[in-house]
């Protein structure tokens, strides 16, 4: 893995030749499906109000899940842990030791599962055990929802699915830590190493948060809202909170969740009910939930204030601890994504043939942006930033918006009120002439949203080496 460090960059000149190539399809294509003729598929698909009555035509195709593999199961490395319940596919790349299970896909493996990704190599960051749940108690799973609500609430699962409006989303997670190991290279952080693969895809089916909170009734004052699941880990249950204003907007999507890919929670992602906040760093996205917390302040939880944050740059491992004042500060607590790309071929390491009977390669990797924002430019350099080539975008999420407005997916209501945020990944490519590429270096690509934010050339490093977003780079290795 090589970084971008700022002394080993040549300045660019302010100068911006793009080279407009045309386009080409998209990498996921091949991993839509039209529902409406897929005989051999396991998926529920209901049309509200007409289930009985002959499905009408659809000329919508959107994205189901790829099949995940029906003989995964506990792997031997993980008899010895408490997880010896978890069955795990031992695809999966462990990045802190055999146990707690912190994993993420090989980078092409996850490219190549297309815009969804299955729950075998979906990435997993667990900061101690797993809970375990059997079958037959997942409907009875009990959580309450208390502090400054008007009437506090205790509800199981059960209640959930007979009382409440189910939506469907396509939501992508992404831990704060991804590409993290870039930043391990320049200088140690006190967190481990992510690759470029801390990222994944699912349907998540479940309750809008709101709906939720509406039925607790918010006390005038409150303004945050806190999850804690069910882990107990050193320093207490897993915690942390987010603004109660975004819990209450349909637009930012967060869901109380019990299906992933329409089916029960694995346990590794919160079986059998979880938080999944779309936009937002993966840390937010509280597993295995117990309880939800109305306050006035943000959460004090121990997980919520010493992990997730980008504290300032100078503010080392060694300091770290002494500094119980800047920990705290609220400003430094991490929510909305940063945009960030990732070219996945070539791959790091990848020999690229220059003599081959190929014109061109197709290079080609995701992008993603925050808060609901779209990217709107994925952008090639193959001179270090002297110039930039516009490379083609894919939005596979905006498939779902061509679905009618009643359609539901695995009992959950393809809902519309989400429809102009963005909350998945996208995926660009463009063809490069070989002979450009026999002349290059190394491929870096950035990323820009909606806003303009654009990925900077250079590292903001930090103790905890969170949202790393540096254009990422990969060198080419050339192969006569
Ligand atoms: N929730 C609980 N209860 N315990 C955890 O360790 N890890 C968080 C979040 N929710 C965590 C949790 C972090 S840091 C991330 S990135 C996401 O879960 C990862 O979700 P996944 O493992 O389903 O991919």
């Amino acid at each position: 893995m090589e970084v971008v460090r700022s002394s080993s960059v040549a300045l660019p000149k302010p100068q911006t030749s793009v080279l407009a190539l045309p386009p080409t399809p998209p990498a996921t294509a091949s991993h839509s499906r039209d529902v409406s003729s897929d005989s051999d598929s396991d998926t529920e698909r209901e049309v509200r109000g007409s289930r009985n009555a002959p499905s009408p035509v659809k000329s919508t195709a959107y994205p189901l899940p790829p099949k995940s593999r029906p003989d995964t199961t506990v792997l031997p490395e993980d008899l010895k842990t408490p997880d010896r319940h978890v069955p795990r596919d031992s695809r999966l790349i462990r990045l802190t030791g055999i146990h707690p299970f912190n994993t993420e896909a090989p980078l092409s493996e996850l490219y190549n599962e297309g815009f969804l990704t299955s729950k075998d190599l979906h990435f997993v960051r667990n900061h101690g055990h797993v809970p375990n749940v059997e079958d037959d108690e997942v409907l009875n799973w009990e959580f309450s929802i208390e502090g400054m609500v008007e009437q506090p609430i205790k509800l199981t699962l059960a209640d959930l699915l007979k009382d409440f409006d189910q939506v469907t989303y396509p939501i992508t997670l992404v831990c704060a830590g991804n590409r993290r190991k870039e930043q391990n290279v320049v200088r140690k952080t006190k967190g481990f190493s992510w690759g470029a693969a801390g990222l994944s895809t699912a349907l998540w089916t479940g309750v809008v948060i709101g709906d939720l909170l509406k039925r607790a009734i918010p006390k005038r004052g409150a303004r945050y809202v806190c999850f804690e699941g069910a882990d107990k880990l050193p320093n207490g249950y897993y915690g942390t909170s987010v603004k109660l204003n975004w819990a209450m907007d349909p637009n930012r999507g967060i869901l109380v969740a019990h299906k992933m890919n329409g089916e029960t929670l694995h346990p590794d992602h919160g079986k059998p009910l979880r938080v999944v906040v779309p936009g937002q760093i993966g840390g937010r996205s509280v597993k295995w939930l117990k309880k939800i917390t109305v306050t006035a302040a943000p959460s004090d939880n121990w997980y919520h204030i010493y992990d997730n944050r980008v504290l300032p740059t100078m503010v080392d491992p060694e300091m770290s601890a002494n500094l119980p004042e800047t920990w705290k500060d609220e400003r430094y607590a991490i929510y909305d994504l940063n945009t960030n790309s990732a070219t996945c071929y070539p791959e790091h390491g990848e020999k690229v043939s220059t003599a081959g009977a190929a014109n061109s390669y197709a290079v080609r990797g995701y992008a993603y942006a925050g808060g609901g924002k779209r990217v709107t430019r994925v952008e090639i350099t193959l001179n270090k930033g002297k110039t930039w080539l516009l490379a083609n975008i894919a939005y596979p999420e905006d498939e779902y918006r061509q679905a009618p407005d009643d359609d539901t997916l695995y009992g959950g209501r393809l809902d519309v009120s989400w429809r102009e945020s963005c909350f998945c990944w996208c995926f660009w490519h463009l063809d490069i002439p070989i002979d450009s590429l026999a002349q290059a270096d190394d491929i870096m690509v950035r990323a820009m949203d909606e806003s303009m934010m654009v990925q900077p050339r250079d590292m903001y490093w930090s103790v905890l080496g969170m949202l790393n977003n540096p254009w990422f780079r990969v060198v080419i290795h050339k192969e006569a």
